[in-house]
């Protein structure tokens, strides 16, 4: 079988590339836009791992994927993009549907959001003496692990929506804070933050969160201090 990774090179792809044996990653660092269709001789492949992402134009970029006909297509979601109304979540389950109506073959895998993410969110929030947190509970999960659960899936039979991938411990943004300021000795004043709005009372409901599927093992803690 033929890998090929979309946005092989970022966060969640670059583990997905050494996971697979032989994946080419495929990104506009290599020649291939998705967006802007260039490149996309490289698309071809027997499976397509899609991991390139773009905040507004998520359905483009899977429409130009499916395009390239692979016989399975695999497909990295969130946890919650079907109950938190964020553009970039709806955009995310727009693309979920194009994919199974599609008729290409097909696996999706929802995961919680990367310790690297909350990392990068926690070091612009301390970037302020005081440091303004959301006031809701996030179920971070290492990247890493994600893209092995992916390389296992593309190396399946396409299962279209696989069971989802949350992190192993559900913790308040505060709390995850403090773990944060810990590992990197930084001293802030933390102060939880409340928001008017769908998009704040979806997160403060739990909509990002899978506490049925804890299956990451790596804590934001382990990550942070690894
Ligand atoms: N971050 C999270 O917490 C989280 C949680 C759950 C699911 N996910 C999903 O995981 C996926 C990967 O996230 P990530 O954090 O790894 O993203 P990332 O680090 O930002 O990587 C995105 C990749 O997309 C490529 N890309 C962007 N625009 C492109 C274009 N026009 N044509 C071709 N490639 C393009 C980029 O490479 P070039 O710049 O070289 O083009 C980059 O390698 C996304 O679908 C995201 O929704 C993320």
């Amino acid at each position: 079988m033929t890998f090929v990774v979309t946005g092989g090179a970022g966060s969640l792809g670059r583990h997905v590339v050494t996971a697979l044996p032989g994946a080419k990653p495929v990104s506009r660092a290599t020649g291939t836009d998705l967006l802007r269709g260039t490149g996309l001789g490289a698309l071809r492949a027997d499976v397509v791992v899609h991991c390139a992402t773009s905040f507004r134009h998520e359905v483009t970029m899977a429409r130009t994927v499916l395009a390239a006909k692979p016989a399975h297509l695999v497909y990295i979601s969130i946890v919650g993009c079907d109950r938190v109304p964020l553009p970039y979540y709806k955009q995310k389950l727009a693309a979920e549907r194009l994919i199974a109506n599609s008729g290409t073959p097909y696996t999706i895998l929802r995961a919680t959001q990367f310790h690297s993410l909350l990392r990068k969110m926690f070091d612009n929030l301390s970037k302020l003496p005081l440091m303004l947190v959301p006031a809701f509970a996030f179920q971070p999960i290492d990247e890493a692990e994600v893209a092995l659960e992916l390389a296992t899936l593309a190396q399946a039979a396409p299962s279209e929506l696989a069971p989802e991938m949350g992190g192993p411990e559900i913790r308040e943004a505060t709390d995850l804070a403090r773990i944060y300021l810990a590992a990197t000795g930084k001293r802030r004043t933390l102060l939880p933050l409340k928001a008017p709005g769908a998009t704040y009372r979806a997160y403060r409901a739990g909509g990002n969160l899978t506490p049925n599927h804890p299956v990451g093992k790596r804590t934001f803690e382990d990550y942070l201090t690894a």
